[in-house]
């Protein structure tokens, strides 16, 4: 489908484009067609090229690099799902009650029971969950991103921690969205929940931007708990998830993100590094929540490991392509 940018241009510059690209080229993901109106006048649109492939970008940007865990790194996290924060501060126990209420509202409504839970009553949890999950990342970047631009100084990392997590999320979400679909009434329950709580996150971050990390904590312990509850699940005997999804694969999109073995991927291991990822958001969350205003970012030195290994991944796969290219021949 064409998205057209109807940007219309002057003829030199549409002239110039058109001889450099040929009327119609690739570049980067996109395909740029120079195309003319019925009265002559000419414009520039844009649609999906299939150069690059879902799974070839996994809807990834090259700048937020996800930690790739390790097998014991996730055994680790899988043991700490139990953990929780004791509020201390008035605007803990403010966050604590705002995401209790929330929590035991949405089990009610959606029925959730967390003994032998049935498949469809996971998978619509999941879709809502993870579709909020990347919202409160989103507002606090944003958030933070304007306060650097109106005080003219430098954020020093801490938009690009929580733009991360957003990203994260989503992409947790579209994992999800590869392996069931939303009906209607989830749709609905989606575009409702971010309707009414974005505002509700933004009033936190305006209040007391420490606020909305600590709520957005609580928020993890309850996906970390969630997420190990499916997972003992479906790798028990009998139940409604093993039976449905004791011997799925994980999706492409999965198996590129966090790097799964390409051929043997299960779901199950999918599921594993999601709940090690919403425990390392609980962990940052907090953290987050316990440092005063204005302290340095204490995870830059993560990014930045999980940047110099993704380039050293890259590097050598490149290497083994090339060798392997080079033995077809
Ligand atoms: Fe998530
Ligand atoms: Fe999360």
């Amino acid at each position: 489908m064409y998205r057209r940018l109807n940007r219309l241009l002057c003829p030199q510059t549409v002239s110039v484009i058109s001889n450099s690209i040929n009327k119609t080229t690739k570049l980067s993901y996109c395909k740029v067609a120079v195309s003319k109106l019925e009265d002559g006048r000419k414009f520039i649109s844009t649609k999906r090229s299939d150069k690059y492939s879902e799974v070839d970008i996994a809807d990834h940007s090259w700048r937020q690099m996800n930690h790739i865990w390790t097998e014991d790194e996730i055994k680790d996290r899988i043991k700490s799902a139990g953990q929780t924060y004791t509020p201390k501060t008035f605007s803990d126990h403010v966050a604590h009650k705002l995401m209790k209420t929330l929590y035991h509202s949405f089990n009610f409504i959606t029925g959730y029971k967390a003994d032998n839970p049935t498949t469809k009553s996971i998978e619509w949890r999941l879709i809502v969950l993870e579709s909020f999950a990347g919202v409160p990342g989103f507002v606090g970047a944003a958030f933070r991103h304007f306060y650097s631009l109106r005080a003219l100084e430098r954020d020093h990392g801490m938009i690009f921690t929580l733009l991360e997590e957003a990203e994260n999320e989503r992409m947790h979400l579209l994992t999800c969205m590869k392996m069931f679909k939303a009906s209607t009434v989830t749709r609905t329950l989606v575009f409702t929940a971010q309707f009414t709580m974005t505002p509700i996150a933004m009033l936190l971050y305006l209040i007391k931007p420490q606020m909305l990390n600590r709520f957005v904590g609580f928020l993890e312990e309850t996906a970390t708990q969630t997420y190990a509850n499916i997972i003992k699940h479906v790798e028990t005997e009998g139940t409604h998830l093993n039976k449905d999804w004791g011997s799925l694969k994980a999706p492409q999109i999965a198996i590129n993100y966090w790097n799964l073995p390409k051929h043997d991927a299960s779901w199950l291991l999918c599921l594993k590094h999601i709940l090690a990822d919403e425990a390392h958001h609980r962990d940052v969350n907090h953290a987050l929540a316990s440092l005063p205003t204005g302290s340095d970012n204490p995870f830059i030195g993560e990014h930045i490991q999980n940047f110099d290994k993704a380039a050293v991944r890259r590097t050598e796969q490149i290497l083994k392509d090339t060798i392997h290219s080079n033995y077809e021949k």
